[in-house]
């Protein structure tokens, strides 16, 4: 096979072999967790992934920005055959290398000069617990403020500093206390309908004048939590001036910022944090997906002199697994030495090529990105910005009939979130899908 085949869809789908898999899933898996549509693996390489009836698909999706280096990339599956060998697991109330030397190169690459620490962690929602703790134990202070929109995971503290949708929560209350939203400074709508260049001064003023002089005092909040890049609640692009303004807020009052790169992190934006984009320094960033390529593992890393907290008052088993450390520690070397730049260049050219389709279709009202982390926004007019569920939802199902790995976020937005391997000829092969997709689509809604 040829680096640059396209998808091949031999059977209906799901196919009967997923037909029976999804028989027996249904019945015994919670049906809590979210489908886009009946996929169902076998195996995946590189940027293909095939299902159990033989039909190959394009990734555009890579196991929700996880499988950052590609499925199965050969340096991965060495690291890892190596180390089951020799350790699998040895718990953390002891300790081994390659644990440290991870720490090492996550405490380097924290945008701040200094030795910053690392607390290891098994996904991102239990980065951003541990996080939230950490910020409430070095300020002694109690509230946190968050965005609407948020997604921060599904355990209790991240739960509730998250707001992007009602039925992450619904009968699972009461939620921690002390937690505050504020509109985020989505560069599309701006927040209070503020015209672009004074939105993020505005939204700033709305923190400082009626947040902290109404709501909550601010000598009594500990953290800001935030996606510097909405994930699940749209794939929503910040106002390029708001961060160095929260920043400053923050110094201001002696409150932390907990930066949650749990899906913008390590390298998929062409910087090794989004933040980075935005020229601004958190105390605290939370990260998982991507750093181990597939194995579960996430962490916390905090600014120098912020992880102060005493033996026994955070821990669990499984941190920094030593399979997950040197998965980690391939993947990041791997994302240093090509894969962040090239993130960075076929990231451009995707979205020069889905401005060039925004063009023919007035359903995008935006297409949106850094590096390979790209959102397209369907609406049903572009003046008024309305969400277009609807044709999204038909836009990612028709995909992946076609053979197209897409899934979607927020209200009306897709995703696009490939392993970072992906060359310039794998996105032509997936925008002239989405495009006759498109066409479809249309077709369909309009009746014709
Ligand atoms: C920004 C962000 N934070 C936290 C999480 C939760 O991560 P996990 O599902 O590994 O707990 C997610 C998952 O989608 C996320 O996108």
């Amino acid at each position: 096979m040829t680096t640059f085949e396209k998808p091949e869809i031999k059977t209906e789908l799901p196919g009967p072999k997923a037909k029976e898999i999804l028989k027996k899933h249904k019945k015994y898996i919670s049906h809590s967790y979210p489908k886009a549509y009946d996929f169902v693996a076998e195996k995946a390489k590189g940027v293909w992934v095939w299902d159990v009836d033989g039909n190959r698909f394009l990734d555009m999706v890579a196991g929700v920005a996880v499988n950052s280096t590609g499925h199965s990339h050969p340096r991965i599956v060495e690291a890892i055959k190596e180390q089951v060998e020799k350790l699998i697991h040895i718990s953390t109330d002891f300790y081994h290398e390659k644990e440290a030397l991870l720490a090492e190169k996550l405490s380097e690459i924290f945008p701040y000069n200094g030795t910053n620490m690392v607390f290891f962690t098994n996904s991102g929602t239990e980065s951003n617990e541990g996080a939230l703790k950490l910020a409430k134990y070095s300020t002694k202070r109690t509230y946190i403020i968050a965005f609407e929109g948020a997604f921060h995971g599904r355990t209790y503290a991240s739960m509730s500093v998250s707001a992007s949708k009602t039925v992450h929560k619904a009968h699972f209350g009461p939620l921690m206390p002390g937690v505050f939203f504020v509109p985020f400074p989505d560069r599309y709508r701006p927040p209070f309908n503020a015209p672009p260049d004074k939105a993020s001064a505005q939204l700033i003023d709305y923190i400082e004048n009626v947040i902290f002089k109404r709501v909550v005092p601010p000598e009594e909040v500990a953290a800001f939590i935030f996606e510097p890049i909405q994930g699940e609640g749209g794939y929503i692009f910040p106002l390029e001036d708001f961060f160095p303004k929260l920043r400053k807020l923050a110094d201001k009052y002696g409150f932390l910022l907990i930066d949650d790169e749990v899906q913008a992190g390590l390298g998929r934006t062409g910087k090794w944090f989004a933040i980075e984009h935005y020229d601004t320094v958190p105390d605290i960033i939370t990260i998982a997906k991507g750093i181990a390529s597939g194995i579960p593992m996430g962490a916390f890393i905090s600014k120098e002199g912020i992880m102060s907290w005493p033996m026994g008052s955070h821990a669990n088993t499984f941190g920094g697994n030593p399979i997950a450390a040197v998965s980690a520690l391939e993947t990041l070397k791997l994302i240093e030495d090509e894969l962040m730049e090239n993130a960075r260049v076929v990231g451009e050219y995707y979205l020069s090529k889905l401005k060039e389709l925004q063009k023919d279709f007035e359903e995008i009202g935006d297409v949106r990105g850094k590096g390979l982390m790209i959102g397209i926004e369907f609406v049903k007019d572009r003046e008024t910005k309305e969400y277009n569920p609807e044709f999204r939802d038909k836009v990612v199902l028709k995909s992946f009939h076609k053979g197209v790995l897409f899934l979607g976020c927020g209200p009306s937005a897709m995703r696009i979130v490939p392993p970072l391997i992906i060359q310039k000829e794998h996105v032509d092969v997936a925008v002239d899908i989405l495009a006759e997709v498109l066409k479809e689509v249309r077709e369909e809604m309009s009746g014709s």
